[in-house]
């Protein structure tokens, strides 16, 4: 069984603000860092830290030539990664003083993601093949049809979630990793419980990893539901919290290890995430987590 991570590439400039700015506002930012990062990398990342192999498709830019090195220094096979005549996609990201942060994206390299790249991606996958996706790069539509056409088992993170996420028919999905914000714009409901309703009813068969911030996270199949508590650590940076989790929980669910071990493992690695600057260089190692863990369990 392979895993693939069909995702984006981001050159991160991160502003370190007292303050996210208001509109009509203009701040003088204290401090300017570049960091790696996309929602795509940053998961592909946590997956080979979390110890799974996996493999990194998508497109970088003339200028991306930084996050090659760095997917491939961390494990991530690049072998099926596209060079195209670009700029590379790049991210815009205020951090508070609270470690809140605000992005906003210019897609470039990630938006030259075609059909036809696509078809012999997957020509090198077979049924059962786990197909990590998030919502960064062009044509995830297409990805999703023809991956389940190939029989994959599509694990879907709807980040960042906009209109082109009603196009995708989730019963295609074999799980769906999401926060409280894509659940409320995917089910209508602005509860938990509504929105876990909504899923069970709707897709019985499908997986749902749902994330709460602050309260934690629910994770819920055809059999059990299981609920974790978050672990509260001082917050330096959110940015990439939530691709730790992913990376870490799909690493897990891939290894068909306990889920409720994989909880605990992908929120001790995405505690750590938050308490350090940056997207893909605050995403910790695996033996670095279970150490921790054993101390916030202890
Ligand atoms: O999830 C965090 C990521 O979102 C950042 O690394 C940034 O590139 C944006 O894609």
């Amino acid at each position: 069984m392979k895993i693939l991570n069909f995702g984006s590439c981001n050159i991160d400039y991160v502003y370190s603000m007292d303050h996210i700015v208001r509109v009509g506002e203009t701040e003088t930012t204290e401090k300017m860092e570049v960091f790696p990062g996309g929602k795509g990398l940053n998961q592909s990342i946590a997956v080979a830290r979390a110890g799974a192999k996996v493999y990194h498709a998508g497109c970088v830019g003339e200028d991306g030539e930084m996050l090659t090195h760095l997917l491939a220094e961390s494990g991530v096979d690049v072998s099926l990664l596209r060079t195209v005549d670009a700029k590379n996609g790049h991210a815009i990201i205020q951090v508070s003083a609270k470690g809140e942060n605000s992005i906003f994206l210019f897609p470039g390299s990630n938006d030259m993601v075609t059909k036809d790249y696509i078809d012999g991606v997957l020509e090198q996958f077979a049924p059962d093949d786990i197909l990590l996706l998030q919502n960064e790069i062009s044509n995830v539509d297409y990805i999703i049809k023809a991956a389940h056409e190939k029989k994959m088992r599509i694990v879907f993170n709807p980040s960042p979630i906009n209109d082109k996420i009603a196009e995708i028919d989730l019963s295609m999905l074999y799980c769906l990793i999401l926060n409280e914000v894509e659940a409320g714009e995917i089910t209508g409901c602005d509860s938990t419980d509504g929105a876990l309703a909504y899923f069970r009813e709707k897709y019985p068969q499908l997986k749902v990893m749902l994330t709460l911030g602050s309260r934690g996270s629910v994770y819920m199949d055809g059999e059990r539901e299981i609920r974790q508590r978050a672990y509260l650590v001082d917050v330096v940076d959110t940015t990439a919290a939530g691709d730790t989790f992913t990376g870490y929980f799909l690493a897990g669910l891939a290894d068909g290890e306990d889920p409720e071990k994989t909880l605990q493992i992908a929120t001790a690695a995405s505690a750590i995430a938050v308490s350090q600057m940056g997207a893909a260089p605050s995403i910790p190692k695996r033996d670095e987590v279970l150490s921790r863990l054993a101390k916030l369990i202890g």
